[in-house]
């Protein structure tokens, strides 16, 4: 048999590509989408930062007009993708439910613009994508679907379609910073999953099926979910330590904790803390603040002693945000999905332009 190949096991630290989309610098704890630090774009307008994403430059206020108004006229679901999400059993996990819908959604417009028929098939799916998942939401408490309202923006339509009630401006507020915050990160698990299925010249809707797919996983977007509900399952202060160094000795995952390309603090972590904290403080929600808190501190001591770098990511502290939004942690990921699809979409453009297959190889070992 020949001798054994260096394998690279989970490509880490293993260039697959280039891009220009977002730069993740994780030394150094920056990110940047299009050359612009996430600290300068958290409070520009939600539609102008997946605008840059895609065109490269932030908008002036006719583009960005146009795409919200392209994202907002093709948000509601018509009568054949509202039958879908009504004959999907309602106990099934959103991020299921969206991966499935995506491929069905009719791509057809015959609205007015400029883009590439690639470009707009996958604005149509991220237009829907909210639709959907407030939808599944409203249905499985016995509503119909809600309508988008125009003059309300692409998120505070989410959140009036999902709550069945206008949202406040802070609420507004609170989705649009997180949403920015989680719309990009280069090479990451899902994005790259998109990238293969891209590869093969499949649609751009089954590329970012399968990108849903894979953000499901606990290990990449589902921590969000997975580490809220660790802290809610944890119910006194008192059970923190006990209960981080169990985990370590059982050799189980701290949800939320952790990156494999941040050594430093995940700059998005670093930007939820405070938000989390002023939300949950003085709130019923403050329990569960504290207590991620002290599992961050805890988990740093105990990673420390190991010479460790293991700090919170973006996951860690979106959870209490989300969750003092009125959002159950089962739709954490799915508006994950809703905001990552325009980066999704920014690089699954981007690789059509040299395409190649990806089809890496597998050293055979004998039977
Ligand atoms: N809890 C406990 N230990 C952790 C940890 C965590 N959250 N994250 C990493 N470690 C430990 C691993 O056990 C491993 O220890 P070992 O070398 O003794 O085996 C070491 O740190 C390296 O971790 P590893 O999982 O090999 O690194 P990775 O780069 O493959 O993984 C993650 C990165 C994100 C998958 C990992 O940190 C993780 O599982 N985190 C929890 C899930 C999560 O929050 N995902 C969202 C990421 S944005």
């Amino acid at each position: 048999m020949n001798e054994l190949p260096k394998i690279y096991r989970g490509l880490n630290g293993i260039y697959v590509g280039e891009t220009s989309v977002s730069n993740v610098e994780g030394d150094v704890g920056n990110l940047s989408y299009r050359g612009i630090n996430i600290k300068d774009l958290v409070n520009r307008d939600f539609v102008e930062v997946c605008y840059l994403l895609l065109f490269e430059t932030l908008p002036n206020p006719h583009q960005k007009m146009q795409l919200e108004d392209f994202l907002i006229n093709h948000s509601d679901l018509n009568q054949m993708e509202v039958s879908l999400v009504k004959s999907i059993d309602k106990n099934l996990h959103p991020m299921k439910m969206l991966q499935a819908m995506v491929p069905l959604i009719s791509l057809e417009t015959e609205y007015q613009h400029g883009y590439s028929h690639e470009m707009a098939s996958g604005l149509i799916v991220a237009a829907k994508i909210p639709s959907i998942l407030a939808a599944f939401y409203q249905v499985g408490r016995g509503n119909e679907p809600i309508t988008v309202k125009k003059g309300l923006s692409f998120n505070e339509n989410f959140l009036y379609r999902f709550y069945g009630q206008l949202p406040s401006d802070q609420q507004v507020n609170i989705l649009d910073v997180t949403q920015i915050l989680q719309m990009e990160h280069s090479f990451n698990a899902s994005t790259y999953a998109s990238l293969v299925t891209a590869s093969t010249l499949a649609p751009v809707e089954c590329a970012i099926a399968t990108a849903i797919g894979t953000l499901y996983g606990k290990l990449h977007g589902g921590a969000d979910q997975a580490a809220l509900e660790m802290a809610m399952n944890i119910s006194s202060l008192n059970d923190v330590e006990s209960f981080v160094l169990e985990s370590l000795a059982k050799k189980q995952k701290i949800m939320g904790m952790g990156h494999r390309e941040y050594k430093v603090v995940d700059p998005r972590a670093k930007i939820l803390k405070p938000m989390a904290r002023e939300l949950c403080i003085g709130t019923p929600f403050e329990n569960i603040y504290l207590i991620l808190e002290k599992i961050e501190v805890i988990m740093g001591r105990e990673m420390q002693k190991k010479g460790k770098d293991i700090k919170a990511n973006v996951e860690f502290y979106k959870g209490p945000v989300f969750y003092a939004l009125g959002i159950p942690s089962v739709y954490f990921t799915g508006i994950f999905a809703m905001s990552r699809v325009f980066g999704y979409l920014a690089h699954i453009l981007a690789s059509r332009e040299k395409n190649v297959l990806i089809r890496p190889k597998a050293f055979y070992i004998g039977r």
